[in-house]
């Protein structure tokens, strides 16, 4: 039987592997590694438990560090696990510390990687995760692309062959219901608030950024509901932000799966930095305002589901009171998980 061992370590991929994972073990045997980078219960444990994620075979516990730091804890961690394990192939999400360690530990010890989430580009080299991307993708030996512009941009990069999957989070979305109390026991009203996430490197360690950005969201119009990413958190309150927010933002601590998916649906506009919950909103027909200059879900940007805001108060006004977007249903010919776990026994049999 296919061994496959999955590669785990921050938020959207235990999302992600939720997806994937049940599927995969139907037909073949998968290890899971789980490295440690997010821990805290609202980061972790909350995702396992509420989306029926197996407990991981093996935990890391590798914790926060810098990026080199938390990269090596990774990398020695992670390699007698393949050593001993010796799995057909290493299967990794997204662009994390952890993705990047994966996928230098299998390519030094030539296990063939899959990659989910591959050929997507930022362009903006200074972004960790771009890094990690592109690394990732050149020692892959499968690459599971969510939008025909990732394979072009793989072919442009000289990886030909990757594989049109879809995304994997647009196929939870659409199966995921809504969680009617929650709405009322926050006391909002469907359509009357806004919904903020904000975790960017580029955004929580540039003070000037940040507080742009606390300026922008307490000017907005009506309640802002912002469930707070704990390295936002730590940053808000070193910089002495915490006082500048204004009295409309209600700050949350992260929030699960089923109540994130619900305040991002009945939202009436999303603000957002983050690459999940931006192709999220969108898929739910939210319109999205991307707080970032750059974004590598152009798609989104190019049909109109969402706009770049960056991080300037008037900007981000102006565009909140322009919206609404191009309204969008969201369409799956066929499940990406179906695709992947396919791909996966057509080559790793
Ligand atoms: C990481 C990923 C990013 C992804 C995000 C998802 C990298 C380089 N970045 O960013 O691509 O979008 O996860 O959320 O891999 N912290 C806690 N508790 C936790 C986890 C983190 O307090 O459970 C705090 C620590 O102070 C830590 C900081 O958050 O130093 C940053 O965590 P880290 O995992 O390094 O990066 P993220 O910003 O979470
Ligand atoms: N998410 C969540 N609770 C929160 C914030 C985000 O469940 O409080 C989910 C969100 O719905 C999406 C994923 O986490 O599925 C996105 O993760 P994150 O924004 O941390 O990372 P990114 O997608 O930017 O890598």
């Amino acid at each position: 039987m296919m061994k496959v061992l999955t590669v785990v370590g921050a938020r959207p991929q235990f999302i992600k592997a939720s997806v994937v994972s049940p599927r995969l073990r139907h037909g073949a045997d998968e290890v899971l590694v789980h490295t440690g980078q997010h821990y805290d219960v609202s980061m972790s444990d909350v995702f396992f438990s509420e989306l029926g994620m197996p407990q991981p075979d093996y935990h890391l516990n590798v914790g926060s560090a810098s990026h080199g730091e938390q990269t090596a804890r990774m990398l020695s961690g992670l390699e007698p696990i393949f050593m001993r394990e010796a799995p057909d192939v290493v299967l990794l999400y997204g662009d994390t510390n952890s993705t990047l360690a994966g996928a230098l530990v299998a390519a030094k010890l030539t296990i063939p990687v899959a990659h989910v989430e591959a050929g997507l580009r930022s362009f903006n080299r200074a972004m960790p995760e771009e890094t990690n991307r592109i690394v990732t993708d050149h020692v892959a030996s499968r690459l599971y692309c969510p939008t025909p512009g990732a394979i072009r941009q793989l072919e442009r990069e000289g990886i030909p062959g990757a594989l049109l999957t879809g995304d994997v989070m647009d196929e939870l979305v659409l199966n995921t219901p809504w969680r009617r109390d929650l709405l009322s026991s926050l006391q909002l009203e469907p359509r009357q608030y806004y919904l903020v996430t904000i975790h960017r490197q580029e955004n929580t360690d540039d003070p000037g950024r940040l507080k742009n950005l606390v300026e922008g969201l307490s000017a907005l119009p009506g309640h802002i509901v912002w469930p707070i990413h704990p390295r936002t958190a730590k940053r808000l309150e070193e910089d002495h932000l915490l006082g500048h927010l204004g009295s409309s933002v209600r700050l949350l601590d992260p929030v699960g799966y089923q109540d994130m998916i619900t305040l991002e649906a009945h939202a009436q506009g999303v603000l957002t930095d983050s690459g999940g919950v931006q192709r999220e909103a969108a898929a739910l027909g939210v319109p999205v305002f991307v707080l970032r200059n750059e974004t590598e879900w152009t798609d989104l940007v190019d049909s109109g589901r969402a706009v770049l805001v960056g991080t300037d108060p008037g900007q981000i006004l102006d565009a909140v009171r322009m919206a609404p977007m191009t309204p969008y249903t969201l369409h799956l010919d066929r499940r990406p998980s179906e695709i992947i776990v396919e791909d996966l026994h057509q080559h790793y049999e």
